[in-house]
């Protein structure tokens, strides 16, 4: 069987005993900040363990993608460790438990798959007697085949866990570790875990407490990695049909051996995390230096660093990305749909990688070289190299590692603490933070947003985080109102400013913003008197601000249409500011914007503006605004109803912001920078209204100063500008052929001291030189003219006289030595120096000695003839 046929033996299954078949889940956890990533097929399903969700049916049966990353370093060193890997899995919410779970498990296994029941062995935990005894007693297993372990308990981050029970595959004594304690729970790897079964029934809090769940469930887990292995007779996950085409596509590559046990690791770490690459990114998530981008960016240079292993110097993961999506189209086809961008986002990160790796290496390795015999790698070095260079960590201690060097972790550590410190430090001096109080006893009903609004209540009032009743003129406070027409900062676009007044005071509003929670909140000055909880106040939001906000949202929605239009749709959204005076919008793109295409966006922007189209503003269930197809921003969060904003036959998103009521009030948008901002992703800084005419306006007085510079007609400067650069490369082409006139008329007024010693000829001659390289050339120019003899040259530089003394072959097998000549020069004028037979420099200090130095030269010459 294929790995895509045990999927769906599994999932069909599942169905046959009544279970719903959902398509796996996303990487990225929905609304859960206890996990970075999904770890196992239950973590999507939590809320319908808990009860928080009503699930969509009692039973479930998923193949979950799944990411870990906590046995990293292991990943590549064994048979059976990834960090993508498929979990195949059956759930029960409240409905079967134990009794099914088992004998189902066993049916699928022994029947289905048809392995060997002989090889097969379970684990309980020691105090379910009802596991053991359904396993003896319903299954008829041995007691020598059942465990008793105590480890056997699962749980992920917070939410439901429980006691569980594993089934492990005997692989046979030949790949044991043959210690004579090897048993089941063994770390090696001859008995396989290939199914976990949990029987859930606490819910672990966030402080650390079991609670019993009302209804007992069932979550359970098969490694389809593993199940494969075992069905298709592998010595490892690598080699089954799941991962065995990338290992040939690497080797294709590298012309490698996968027989080499070194060659080998690195071949199943490529492999192993190009496929999660592959996933994250078809998933969203783009490499970062936080969170999930973070522990893609390090999986995905864990993976360039081995190809390097393997002598892999060019970019190759992307090649592999074709063999992933081949494998997994059929079970994952969005993944077919996201080829390219996944393509782009790899191949830019893998560049970049490739510069900071080279830079990064050739340091290291001079700090491995220069360690000492405590073999410890010091930490302040190590910090730089990670801090400056943006060197990974964990790839300085694996390298380290591998040559048996340790880090000095303490060391780094205080490196980093300093760090942080300063930028403590440096951010404290910019914003002292306004803390919102606690609002758990608050009573949402009455807190609404309402941009009409022009009077309401003060809720509460806050002060660095504490509720208070009264504050006073110059105080910083947080106010929640009882009624608020200020728009909070959101989506990109920046918070309302204003003012609220109430009878004995006044304050000026700086920023809205909004809980977690979604409560919005203003940050305000007292100005004014005073303000106290339960006043009544009227509020003035600053109109011409929000209107000019709102043309930038409204622009920003545009902008991103255009730019699917005119780049295509593998553009999205990854970040944006809406501001009053500009708005900035990054997007996934693989590269820099011609100017034809920002030429081309821009215009298809201002033609819908031309278009004097009417805004349309909704709120309905999300599943009529996905139909309406409307865009959402990937990882974000939105409710059941959402606000769907729309400019009729141009671009339709969910958004929550501020708009103009018709594309004409936004009047022109400019473009005015285009950048990159990180691996794959494009930056647009655009402006709109009397900002773009300014720009504008700016432009045309700056091609009138150019012109009149010129003097010329504005539509006549590049033709001038050109002419200009033509007649500047004829002066440089002129001036250069006066240069070598130049030299060449000292060269003969060098030569003409030219005198007879002994036989030979001799040039010692004070010239003019910049460098002690000019003076080389010069004495080879000399040197080549004369054919044969000795040239002594030297040259004053500032406060300080250079030698440069050559003697021709011919003359040097006469017994002539140029260390000796040029050091009765130096010797003179206070210094020293030598050389070769042929040539030799040197340097003094007290250049008025230049002649008498140039004499001592030539007279070493006659005492050598002598
Ligand atoms: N949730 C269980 C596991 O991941 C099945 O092993």
């Amino acid at each position: 069987m294929t790995g895509n046929e045990i999927r769906k033996a599994f999932l069909d299954f599942f169905e046959s005993k009544k279970h719903l078949k959902l398509h796996s889940f996303s990487l990225v956890p929905e609304d859960d900040p206890s996990l970075l990533l999904i770890g196992a097929g239950m973590a999507p399903l939590k809320p319908y363990f808990t009860g928080k969700l009503v699930p969509p049916s009692y039973r479930v049966t998923t193949s979950q993608k799944c990411i870990r990353t906590g046995d990293l370093d292991n990943v590549g060193r064994t048979a059976r460790h990834h960090t993508f890997f498929e979990m195949l899995g059956n759930f029960s919410f409240g409905d079967y438990f134990k009794k099914d779970a088992i004998a189902w498990a066993w049916e699928f296994l022994t029947e289905v798959l048809e392995l060997d029941a002989d090889k097969l062995y379970v684990t309980v935990y020691p105090d379910d007697e009802e596991a053991y005894d359904l396993w003896h007693n319903m299954i008829g297993l041995a007691d020598e085949r059942i465990f008793k372990l105590e480890d056997n308990f699962w749980e992920i981050g917070e939410g439901p866990c429980g006691p569980d029970s594993e089934i492990f595959y005997d692989l046979g004594p030949e790949r044991g570790c043959g210690q004579p304690t090897c048993t089941v729970g063994c770390d090696c790897d001859r008995y396989l875990e290939i199914w976990n079964l949990v029987f859930t029934q606490f819910d672990r809090t966030k402080d650390g407490k079991y609670e019993p769940l009302e209804k007992k469930n069932i979550d359970t887990g098969a490694g389809l990695e593993r199940l494969a292995s075992v069905i298709q007779q592998k010595d490892s996950n690598f080699e089954t049909d799941l991962l065995f085409p990338l290992m040939e596509r690497v080797i294709d590559i590298c012309h490698g051996n996968y027989a080499d046990p070194q060659q080998k690791i690195a071949m199943k770490v490529i492999g192993d995390h190009i496929r999660a690459v592959t996933m994250m990114i078809g998933d969203g998530i783009l490499p970062g230096n936080e969170g999930r981008g973070y522990v893609l960016r390090r999986i995905l240079r864990r993976a360039v660093r081995f190809g390097r292993v393997l002598g892999i110097e060019k970019a190759f993961l992307a090649d592999l990305v074709d063999i992933v999506v081949d494998m997994y189209k059929e079970a994952y086809p969005e993944l077919l749909e996201r080829k390219e961008l996944i393509k782009t986002v790899i191949d830019t990160e893998e560049a970049q990688f490739g510069a900071t790796l080279a830079q990064g290496l050739e340091l290291l390795n001079e700090m491995i070289a220069a360690v000492g015999d405590k073999k410890i790698l010091e930490g302040r070095q190590v910090f730089r190299l990670y801090d400056t260079f943006g060197f990974p960590l964990e790839l300085t201690e694996e390298i380290a590692r591998e040559h048996g060097l340790a880090l000095d972790q303490a060391g780094f550590d205080e490196a980093m603490k300093a760090q942080q410190e300063r930028a403590r430090t440096a951010r404290a001096k910019v914003s002292a933070t306004v803390a919102v109080p606690d609002t758990t006893g608050l009573d949402r009903s009455h807190v609404v947003i309402d941009e009409s609004a022009a009077a309401g209540k003060i809720v509460i009032l806050g002060n660095d985080g504490v509720a208070v009743n009264e504050a006073e003129k110059d105080e910083a406070v947080t106010i929640i109102f009882d009624k608020t027409p200020f728009h909070a900062e959101g989506g990109g676009q920046v918070g309302d400013t204003g003012f609220v007044m109430s009878a004995n005071g006044t304050a000026e509003v700086t920023d809205t913003k909004c809980l977690p929670n979604g409560l919005s909140y203003v940050i305000a000055i007292v100005t004014k008197g005073s303000l106290k909880k339960g006043d009544d106040v009227t509020f003035s939001v600053d109109k011409v601000r929000n209107l000019a906000i709102a043309r930038n949202h409204t622009a920003t929605h545009l902008l991103q249409a255009a730019l699917r239009k005119v780049l295509g749709s593998h553009v999205n959204q990854a970040g944006s500011l809406v501001a009053p005076d500009r708005l900035r919008f990054d997007f996934t793109h693989f590269s820099p914007l011609t100017a034809d295409e920002i030429a081309a966006v821009e215009r298809e922007v201002n033609t819908q503006i031309w278009k004097n189209i009417s805004l349309e503003i909704e709120e309905m269930p999300i599943d009529e605004a996905k139909k309406k197809g409307a865009m959402a921003l990937f990882g974000e969060k939105y409710g059941h109803i959402v606000r769907v904003v729309t400019v009729p036959g141009f671009s339709c998103e969910l958004c929550g912001g501020s708009h103009v009521t018709n594309t004409s009030v936004i009047g022109f948008f400019r473009i005015v920078g285009e950048s990159g901002t990180g691996t794959g992703i494009r930056r647009i800084e655009a402006v709109t209204g009397q900002a773009a005419y300014e720009t504008a306006a700016h432009d045309s007085l700056l091609l009138a100063r150019t012109a009149a510079l010129l003097k010329t007609k504005e539509e006549e400067i590049p033709a001038k500008v050109e002419q200009v650069l033509a007649g500047f490369k004829e002066s440089e082409r002129e001036l250069q052929q006066l240069q070598r006139k130049l030299a060449t008329s000292s060269l003969d007024k060098i030569l003409a001291a030219e005198t007879d010693v002994g036989g030979v000829s001799v040039v010692a001659a004070a010239v003019q030189a910049e460098s002690m390289e000019g003076l080389r050339d010069m004495a080879d120019m000399v040197l080549n003219k004369l054919g044969t003899g000795i040239v002594l040259l030297g040259a004053v530089q500032g406060d300080k006289v250079n030698f440069v003394c050559k003697v021709a072959k011919d003359t040097v097998q006469k017994g002539f030595h140029a260390g000796r000549i040029v050091k009765a020069a130096a010797v003179t004028v206070g210094g020293g120096g030598g050389g070769r037979p042929d040539m030799a420099q040197a340097g003094g200090k007290e250049p008025q000695k230049l002649d008498a130095a140039l004499a001592a030269g030539k007279k070493a010459v006659e005492e050598i003839i002598s």
